[in-house]
């Protein structure tokens, strides 16, 4: 099932007509759908549950309150990577018992407050870390779970700056030093060991990378428990790809059946920490188009949306597909048009070419716009975050209000 459909030729989130959206919330505006979230969630699950599994929702992805206490109430667990989403993740309701910590930068302050929580697993990236860790555990009178992060050396065949699984980025510990690191954290008193873990990238679309990364896990596994050293779960990371124009990442029941193959009999339990391919699909950001702009090489279409609300087309020249809300079907000419927003960069724009009949004023959808898209939203050029509303059935909540321009420099303060 589509969430996301055009009916009566206006395209609606649900039952709902983003028109409506728009006119009551304004633009530029993030539109979720609660069933498309929680069938993103429901079927990633499903292919393992009938194996120990936990699905752990990367937080980094989509931290809106609203969604992270919809798949609290799914059972998700969650990955985070600061001490803010740790505490976001509580305020939502989420399981501590469920939440592992990733992140190559842990400062004791995090590391207390993870340890307060009785968090499920520490991703630990170093040894540095480690050793801090067990110190920050000792002070505390406490013992950390554990998983070494390492890195496999598979390259995830995605933009370089998301793939994480090769030997020169800077995630995880060298695959060759994991061994010793490992029976190092043996020795340590205030560290128990529980797993090992491994995220090579985001956005991959191919199965093979994943396979290739968790043969080379399950041999750190077998080699560990040859050294006296038993491993309760592998977390194999997130990094599954969507769909933005015409990529086939793999379907969640072939990655599933895919990986329990290779997991064999292995007794362990396995943990996921999907974040793009749960939310991805599940949001769009609505905007209005504010100028029609003609010279002589260009038309640009400038809307009200901009690189700081959606920054991954000017950071990583991604696609994003890109709707009218209302297709023209009067005699308006479609024309090719630079979607741009109103900041002050060349970068600044959401999509190239696009073949669209448009009058100014009319609404605009942009699409997949779900995962990495509020997330990274910026107030760059003083421009307040957009409103956040998620959809479910025939109803719409506002789950984020539009920030006001006064409370962007409300913490500033000029010289006495
Ligand atoms: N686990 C770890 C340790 C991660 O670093 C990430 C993403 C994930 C899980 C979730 O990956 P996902 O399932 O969402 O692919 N801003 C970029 C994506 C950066 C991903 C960073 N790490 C983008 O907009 O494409």
């Amino acid at each position: 099932m589509n969430s996301f459909t055009l009916k009566n030729n206006t395209f609606h989130v649900e039952n709902i007509a983003l028109t409506s959206i728009a006119d009551e919330f304004n633009t530029p505006c993030y539109v979720y759908s609660k069933s498309a979230l929680t069938q993103a969630f429901e079927s990633f699950s499903a292919g393992f549950k009938d194996c120990d599994h936990l699905v752990c929702f990367a937080v980094k992805a989509n931290p809106s309150l609203a969604i992270l206490n919809l798949f609290a109430k799914l059972g998700a667990g969650f990955d985070i990577v600061s001490g803010g989403e740790l505490a976001r993740v509580l305020a939502a309701g989420g399981d501590p018992k469920k939440i592992v910590f990733s992140g190559v930068g842990k400062t004791e302050a995090e590391m207390q407050a993870a340890l307060n929580a009785d968090i499920f697993c520490f991703n630990v990236e170093s040894a540095s870390e480690l050793q801090r860790l067990n110190d920050v555990a000792s002070f505390m009178g406490k013992v950390a779970p554990i998983s070494l992060r390492v890195n496999p050396n598979v390259d995830a065949k995605t933009h370089p700056y998301i793939s994480t699984g090769l030997k020169n980025n800077k995630f995880g510990v060298a695959y060759e030093d994991a061994l010793d690191i490992y029976l190092q954290a043996a020795k340590m008193s205030n560290i128990a060991i529980h797993g090992v873990d491994c995220h090579i990238g985001s956005q991959i679309t191919e199965l093979s990378p994943f396979l290739d990364a968790f043969d080379r896990v399950l041999a750190l596994v077998d080699a560990l428990a040859e050294n006296g050293i038993v491993i309760q779960h592998i977390d194999a990371g997130g990094g599954i790809g969507i769909c933005y124009s015409d990529e086939t990442p793999p379907e969640f029941t072939v990655f599933a059946t895919a990986m329990r193959a290779k997991l064999g009999s292995r007794n362990v339990k396995l943990v996921f920490e999907p974040g793009r391919a749960l939310v991805g699909n599940a949001g769009v950001l609505l905007t209005k188009v504010e100028y029609l702009k003609h010279t002589e090489s260009k038309n640009f279409a400038i809307v009200d949306a901009a690189m700081n609300d959606l920054m991954r087309p000017a950071l990583y020249d991604a696609y994003h597909d890109i709707k009218a809300v209302q297709p023209r079907q009067d005699d308006t000419e479609a024309l090719t048009y630079e979607i741009v927003g109103p900041v002050c960069e060349s970068g600044d724009f959401l999509g190239h070419d696009r073949t669209l009949a448009l009058v100014e004023g009319d609404i605009l959808a942009i699409m997949s716009a779900g995962a990495y898209g509020m997330s990274m939203s910026s107030n760059y050029n003083t421009r307040p975050r957009a409103a956040e509303v998620m959809v479910d059935g025939d109803q719409c909540h506002l789950i984020r209000k539009r920030e006001q321009i006064a409370d962007l420099f409300a913490l500033e303060q000029c010289l006495p």
